[in-house]
């Protein structure tokens, strides 16, 4: 078979402003609360990509009809949860975790009965997080070895539970939260650690009985979904590559426009800026129930830090392009307290460091974290193991290092970012993509 690669060559700089894809954490949740509201839902900006795609597929096979209209706006007619069905054919999520552990929520909720499962790397991720807290308000859900395929066992009420998250995991809040609208009694859901808050956001705007706070949530079931408008913004986690690609070579600045800003995304700016990075957020304005302004990164002087575990829930997602921004700092960066990195679409940590030595950076890592010495990134062939955010993070590191930089297996970037390329050469990137022929 075939990989996808590119090969990115350095720049003398990067100049102009763009925008980014819609936001996949929201689109996701966007099409799942859709399809159980008793009301007409409408949402514009919803993302294409393969995650998303996956979901509104899967949503489909169980009877949800969902219309994309001539602008691009997707309408959900308001059925109501009752429109929905067990699935015939196993549920395939592909890459996406969201996805696959979303739905375990809702379909438990519903007690809808179905097998869900997805490519090689899913088949990878721990799925015992959401199995666990489901099984404990009565589910019937069983994993392999705490991975998938996962199956869950329709026809059961369930009830509502106070759960403490081991981890501040969004993905474990929204699946209790989803399967807890029918659940009997109230949900609460604690969290040790600031993580993202989409779906409380939309919940309460879509008419539930739902309070949150930063410690967690707690919502009363059984409840309705009413009909209502959402409006994605674009993904911070996306912006993010051109936020530190800016940083390293945007003499005169480099602008990216409405990208959402929710407090509980951020933590990259944070980082960021104890680094030393300039970085100018223009006037913040609501979309909907969400954050959103314009980015302008200017080329700093980054120097490396302890990253304080405090921002590391909420830039979880931007730790491989922020190991970019460290390969080229001055002195050493360091991070701990970062294991959930290690079982996201790959290993982040193991697989990042291999990248980085490839390139002739001084990289070693820990059981919970990494530490890189900056310098100057060199040319070479580096392997993203399929891992979409990897992937575009090694084209900034091609952007910004003193020969070209071989990126293999990149198809996986239209999980969360289709037209990376363009929007990439659009401010300056020298990217092209070949396909390699084993
Ligand atoms: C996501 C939450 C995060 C993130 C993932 C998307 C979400 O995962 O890494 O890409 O949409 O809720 P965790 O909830 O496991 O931290």
């Amino acid at each position: 078979m075939s990989r996808q690669c590119w090969i990115s060559r350095p720049v003398a700089g990067l100049a102009g402003s763009l925008c980014v894809p819609p936001d996949k954490s929201i689109s996701h949740r966007a099409l799942l609360l859709g399809a159980v509201a008793s009301g007409p839902v409408t949402i514009d900006g919803l993302l294409e990509g393969d995650d998303c795609i996956a979901t509104r597929r899967a949503l489909e096979a169980m009877g949800a009809r969902i219309e994309t209209d001539q602008s691009g706006r997707v309408i959900f007619p308001g059925d109501g949860p009752g429109s929905l069905s067990s699935p015939a054919e196993s549920l395939d999520l592909g890459n996406s975790g969201t996805a696959i552990r979303l739905l375990c929520g809702l379909l438990a909720g519903l007690g809808l009965e179905a097998e869900l499962t997805g490519d090689d790397s899913l088949l990878k991720r721990p799925m015992d997080r959401i199995a666990e807290p489901l099984l404990r308000m009565g589910a019937g859900i069983k994993t392999q070895d705490g991975k998938p395929p996962i199956f869950i066992g329709g026809g059961r009420l369930l009830v509502g539970i106070d759960y403490e998250m081991p981890v501040a995991s969004a993905q474990v809040k929204t699946a209790i939260l989803l399967a807890a609208i029918w659940a009997d009694g109230t949900t609460r859901v604690r969290q040790p650690g600031i993580c993202r808050d989409h779906t409380e956001r939309m919940l309460k705007n879509l008419g539930a009985p739902i309070r949150f706070d930063e410690t967690g949530v707690e919502i009363v079931g059984p409840t309705a979904i009413s009909g209502g408008h959402i409006s994605v913004p674009g993904d911070f986690s996306s912006a993010a590559f051109f936020i530190v690609a800016g940083l390293l070579a945007a003499d005169d600045g480099l602008v990216i426009h409405d990208v959402g800003v929710n407090p509980t995304r951020t933590g990259l700016l944070d980082i960021l800026r104890l680094m030393g990075a300039r970085i100018e957020l223009g006037k913040v304005r609501a979309q909907g129930v969400e954050p959103v302004c314009d980015i302008t990164v200017y080329r700093s002087d980054l120097r490396g830090i302890d990253i304080p575990i405090e921002h590391v829930a909420t830039a979880i997602d931007e730790f491989p392009v922020l190991f970019i921004a460290a390969a080229r700092a001055e002195g050493e960066t360091r991070l701990d307290g970062a294991a959930e990195l290690r079982l996201k679409e790959s290993d982040r940590i193991a697989v990042m460091a291999a990248c980085l030595d490839t390139l002739g950076i001084q990289v070693a890592t820990t059981a919970d974290g990494i530490r890189i010495v900056g310098g100057s990134i060199g040319g070479g062939c580096v392997d993203s193991h399929g891992d979409h955010r990897v992937a575009m993070a090694m084209a900034v590191a091609g952007a910004v290092a003193e020969d070209q930089v071989t990126v293999q297996d990149t198809a996986n970037v239209a999980t969360s970012f289709p037209g990376f390329v363009d929007a990439a050469t659009g401010i300056g990137f020298d990217l092209s993509d070949y396909k390699e022929t084993p």
